[in-house]
């Protein structure tokens, strides 16, 4: 039998602590190394019985991990998946990919380079829910997939902004949460011809949004619209009606996605599905309701499994660099949508 994977933990905080319980209950990996120079990271290494440093470069070169998570602050990514690709090591890297686009390309041209992958940490594709939306949506169960819409609505406690870089520049909804929903619409209404949009600070006052209207063109003709903010009592989010994260208290009759096609459509994440009994009948006609289901393994533990097999070459990322890079172009597209009022479309990375 195969040992585990041993993979090293770059940023110990919220989401890394997360991957490290996955990795405790997973046989394929284990934790070898835990790297962050924050005040807490020391004593979460030692309560994991793992080495500590402060330093990622000196832990890849005395650890010579097989693989690392990075899970650090958004700014951080790009230049600390290019110490792990330089050091030979594949990698988990959290979402975003990068802060800009620029140097996203750099990353994408090393992993290229050096054969070594990178997998991008979008891990709502790899709920199963997911999985089968976009069967559906493939098999031509919506028809000619027409409009999307798509609510990303609630309420970040105060508390949340009480860590610095969370307020800065490099981090704001966008780019930390809408992006997770830009993405998962790519991956599944294709990609996005152009988009205009209009943000907001209003309620917070901080340098970054904090709410935001975007209308989507998606090339294959299909439109939509995503609307967020953070600073909402409201219902309306993956977060909160997925049921994926149980920090988050489940509202799970409360929709968040609602695609629509000429033959169908489709609710998330109920995975609800509305067709007519007969195709060319209208609104005197009764919808019937057909709900979906699926199993319900945690997403991260499925992205961490599909990690292990990225890192031992048995499989290709399903978010790579590139793929994660074309979702970043879309925020930056976003940005200068709402800069300048005129519609605009991502750049081709
Ligand atoms: N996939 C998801 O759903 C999801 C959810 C939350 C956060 N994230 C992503 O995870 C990343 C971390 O977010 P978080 O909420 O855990 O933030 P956090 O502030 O809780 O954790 C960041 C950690 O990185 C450490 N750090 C700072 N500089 C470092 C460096 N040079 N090297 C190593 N570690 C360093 C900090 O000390 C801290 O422990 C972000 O990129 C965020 O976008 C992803």
């Amino acid at each position: 039998m195969t040992s585990p994977l041993r993979i090293a933990l770059i940023g110990a905080g919220v989401m890394g602590q997360q991957h490290q319980q996955h990795m405790q209950s997973l046989a394929e990996a284990e934790l070898c190394a835990v790297a962050d120079p924050g005040p807490q990271a020391a004593a979460f290494a030692t309560a994991c019985g793992v080495p500590y440093f402060a330093d990622h470069r000196q832990m890849l070169a005395e650890m010579r991990p097989e693989a690392a998570i990075v899970a650090n602050p958004n700014a951080l990514h790009v230049a600390t998946a290019l110490d792990c690709l330089a050091a030979d090591v594949p990698v988990l890297l959290e979402k975003p990919v990068g802060v800009r686009l620029d140097e996203v390309r750099g990353l994408v041209a090393c992993s290229q380079a050096s054969g070594v992958p990178v997998l991008v940490g979008h891990h709502r594709r790899h709920n199963p829910l997911i999985a089968r939306a976009r069967e559906l949506i493939e098999q031509g169960a919506l028809g000619r997939l027409t409009t999307v819409t798509a609510l990303w609505q609630l309420q970040k406690p105060d508390s949340y902004f009480d860590i610095p870089w969370r307020r800065k520049a490099g981090a704001g909804m966008l780019l930390t949460n809408l992006i997770h929903d830009l993405d998962l619409l790519r991956h599944l209404c294709g990609e996005v011809r152009q988009v205009q949009a209009i943000t907001h600070n209003g309620v917070r006052g901080f340098a970054n949004e904090d709410s935001a209207a975007i209308l989507l063109q998606f090339e294959g003709g299909a439109l939509g619209s995503l609307t967020g903010s953070d600073a909402v009592a409201a219902p309306w989010s993956w977060e909160l009606d997925s049921g994926e994260n149980p920090v988050y208290p489940l509202q799970a009759d409360q929709p968040c996605y609602l695609l629509a096609g000429t033959r169908g459509a489709l609710s998330l994440p109920q995975l609800k599905r509305w067709h007519y009994a007969e195709d060319g009948a209208g609104w005197h006609q009764p919808l019937q309701q057909v709900q979906e289901t699926v199993d319900g393994e945690a997403a991260l533990r499925r992205q961490l499994r599909h990690f292990v097999q990225v890192a031992r070459g048995r499989a290709q990322p399903l978010v790579s660099a590139r793929d994660a890079g074309r979702t970043l172009a879309l925020v930056e597209a976003i940005r200068q949508a709402a800069e300048t009022g005129r519609a605009c479309a991502p750049q081709i990375i």
